[in-house]
């Protein structure tokens, strides 16, 4: 006779919003289906959840992004590899500021973010992204999260109305964290979605517009459509609806980017930064 024994975890707050701990689960191990379920169920709960103290090789990562859909592809394979890897398996790539020969080794390697959801600029943007840490500087390179849920539910009504059903515009240029280095570059991508997305999962209506990556709203005029953006972005961006993530090494960071979008703080370019990251592939266009 089999029993199904749901392994037993912890789910601690990290804040109102959003954010929790996921305490006491190796993801060195493979939960059974069950606890696969409510470890998903925690996170359409909190939006993004944290699994500390991991010791995840290559495989084990793969293998827990899995238990939220189905694995991204690999979008920048690395031309060279930091010490301990010779080569990184297929969705797997390197957020770093390591550099060799001059060249940084990962993607967004350097310094402060803007709020940004991942992909907003693809037809189907990424459902989830996953970040591993490894190598983490003293000070700095916070990762913060924002719910969009929070920020809709609150948004001024004379905004919101403005912008209910309305469609927006953005444009990403790979490699920009700052406004002012996106707009005006050729766009890797540029695409149109719901200004307020909801979410196939749970229902809710949260805010999907950026600072970092919307540059317009479709037939709106730029000078009614950037106050009303500016009004919402500097809503969603307060401190009441984000929770601000200090890394320690063995981290694994997991956040929903259809309700939530985030941002990092800077860090000393003379300190190393390495983290293993993967995503979700969407199964639906926002709507
Ligand atoms: C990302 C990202 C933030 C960080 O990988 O999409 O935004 O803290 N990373 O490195
Ligand atoms: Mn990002």
């Amino acid at each position: 006779m089999t029993v199904m024994t749901r392994t037993k975890f912890d789910v601690v707050a990290l804040s109102k919003h959003i954010g929790a701990e996921i305490r006491g689960l190796d993801l060195r191990e493979k939960p059974d289906d069950e606890t696969v379920r409510a470890i998903y169920q925690a996170w359409l709960d909190h939006l993004v959840i944290v699994f500390p103290g991991q010791k995840l090789s290559q495989e084990d990562l793969i293998r827990a992004t899995g238990y939220f859909g189905e694995l991204g592809e690999l979008s920048r394979p690395p031309k060279y590899f930091p010490k301990g890897y010779s080569s990184l398996l297929p969705g797997i790539m390197l957020i770093s500021n390591i550099r060799e020969n001059g060249e940084p080794i990962g993607a967004l390697p350097d310094g402060e973010m803007m709020f940004h959801h991942d992909m907003i600029h693809a037809e189907v943007p990424s459902k989830a992204t996953l970040l591993y840490s490894v190598e983490i500087p003293s000070t700095g390179g916070n990762t913060l999260f924002a719910s969009g849920y929070a920020a809709y539910d609150t948004l001024d009504p004379a905004v919101r109305e403005r912008l209910e059903g309305r469609r927006a515009t953005h444009h990403y240029n790979y490699g920009s964290t700052q406004k002012g280095d996106n707009r005006g570059t050729v766009a890797f991508a540029e695409c149109t979605h719901p200004v307020f997305r909801t979410h196939e999962d749970t229902g809710r209506k949260a805010v999907y517009v950026n600072r970092l990556m919307t540059v317009g709203i479709l037939d709106m005029p730029p000078a009614q459509s950037e106050p009303l953006l500016n009004a919402v972005f500097d809503h969603a961006e307060k401190r009441e609806f984000v929770y601000e993530h200090v890394w320690r090494v063995g981290d694994l960071l997991l956040w929903d980017n259809r309700c939530s979008s985030h941002a990092r703080t800077d860090f000393p370019s003379s300190e190393r930064r390495l983290m293993l990251r993967t995503t979700v592939k969407g199964t639906v266009r926002p709507y």
